[in-house]
């Protein structure tokens, strides 16, 4: 069985969490696009952990956790990672296993990243700057390194020499900034190398055998649907597929396989980096959800940007992703407000519109039209059934439920595995 866990905003939805949970009761967690601009956070213990490439699952002794095809790997971020999660005593040896067929993220790719959303400007994106955008350009360019390259240093070296070419001469020339050494980097790579190789394998057969086995697989989505690059708002958004069917070409899984597609959604909304984000708050409020929520980027630290629930996107992430059912995350972060708006539709222009835009102009343009409910003004910390939920933050759920036009599976109220109640 194949479950995909996408989010359905801006990303930052509590996807961490809200695997970490499912993971459970799954073989395999298997992420299927990104790299590490991701910023997934678990908490166990009261201990944080924060992933950027490595699935969350790891933290289960038990489970298989997979880097497919679609993702971007940077070597030096992986092993870094990998060596944290030793230092803490956990265990990757034969149930960590990365992609042949994925692409590297070299040191060029991150420099250029940086340097290409400095030169934009006031149209900068706001990228993370790990490397992201650039490594799948080279990707969609035929110009990308393989894992599988990676892995014969001839060929490795051969590549890299062509691509360094090209790159020198774009840092030197044109953005007048330092070059790469091949002797170096090919250097710094021999020991990722000999670190990196007793993890990969070919994943999509792995998976496709794992499930002929009748094995459970989780499907990790990182960032969100609106990150997507056909369906979010382009061009603020990532380079990756985010959005469910992602998950068949990032990990090499027939269609026909995918069992079911959980969204998750904060109770509000928040985002990093530029773009129009309609239920924005612009005052003072703004700073307030931000502190309840500890809303600052878990890769970046950047502070997000927070606004309404937009039901708008919601619906629309419900038909892009064709979701089963949504996880609701951070309903406790609203348990101090006396009242709570949702968004159910924009006037653009004094025009009303019920569906997401894809026009940026449009959306851009966008003013949210809000429905007001009452809050609940209380903690929610402690509940295990929804049937104990505050009336006020069911009808809040049920209205969510009704404008998003999906069934709501999971809630969270809280940043432990047992502050969780499944419906
Ligand atoms: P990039 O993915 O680094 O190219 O950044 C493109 C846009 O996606 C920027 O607005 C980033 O802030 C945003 N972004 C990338 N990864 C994440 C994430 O994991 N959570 C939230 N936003 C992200």
């Amino acid at each position: 069985m194949v479950t995909v866990v996408v989010g359905t905003q801006w990303g930052d939805e509590g996807k961490g969490k809200v695997i970490d949970y499912l993971a459970k009761g799954c073989d395999i967690v298997a992420r299927y696009q990104g790299g590490a601009n991701a910023g997934h956070t678990v908490i166990t213990n009261n201990k944080k952990h924060i992933f950027h490439l490595i699935p969350s699952g790891i933290l289960y002794p038990d489970k298989i956790c997979i880097l497919g095809n679609g993702v971007v790997i940077d070597p030096a971020a992986l092993l870094c990672e990998i060596s944290n999660l030793e230092k803490e005593g956990v265990k990757l040896s034969k149930r960590f296993f990365i992609s042949e067929n994925a692409h590297l993220t070299l040191p060029y790719h991150k420099l250029l990243d940086q340097i290409e959303d400095k030169k934009r400007g006031r149209r900068k994106l706001g990228t993370t700057g790990r490397g992201i955008g650039t490594s799948y350009t080279d990707k969609y360019a035929r110009l990308g390194i393989r894992v599988v390259d990676f892995l014969n240093e001839k060929v490795f070296r051969e590549k890299l020499k062509i691509s360094l070419k090209l790159k020198n001469y774009l840092l030197k020339k044109y953005y007048e900034e330092k070059v790469y050494n091949l002797e170096k980097i090919s250097r710094e790579y021999q020991t990722y190398r000999k670190k990196i190789k007793g993890y990969v394998i070919d994943t999509s057969l792995y998976l496709n055998q794992a499930l002929r086995k009748k094995k459970n697989i989780l499907a990790e989505g990182a960032q969100g649907t609106f990150l997507d690059i056909d369906f979010g708002t382009y061009p603020y958004v990532t380079a990756s597929n985010p959005i469910a069917g992602g998950a068949c070409t990032g990990l090499g899984i027939g269609p026909t396989k995918i069992d079911r597609v959980i969204g998750v959604a904060k109770a509000y909304t928040t985002r990093v980096g530029r773009g129009p984000f309609p239920t924005e708050f612009k005052d003072e409020f703004g700073e307030k959800l931000r502190k309840l929520g500890n809303e600052f980027g878990a890769t970046t630290g950047r502070p997000r940007r927070c606004g309404w629930f937009d039901a708008v996107l919601v619906k629309q992430a419900g038909i892009v992703n064709g979701l089963n059912s949504l996880a609701i995350t951070k309903l406790d972060v609203l348990n101090s407000l006396g009242k709570i708006k949702i968004a159910v539709g924009y006037r653009y222009r004094g025009r009303k519109i019920g569906q997401f835009p894809n026009s940026f102009e449009v959306f851009s343009h966008c003013e949210p039209i809000y429905e007001e409910l009452p809050g609940w003004k209380r903690e929610l910390s402690g509940i295990k059934k929804y049937g104990d939920l505050p009336k006020e933050s069911k009808n809040y759920l049920k209205r969510i439920e009704e404008l998003t036009q999906v069934k709501i599976s999971l809630i969270s109220i809280g940043p432990g595995r047992e502050d969780t109640i499944l419906l």
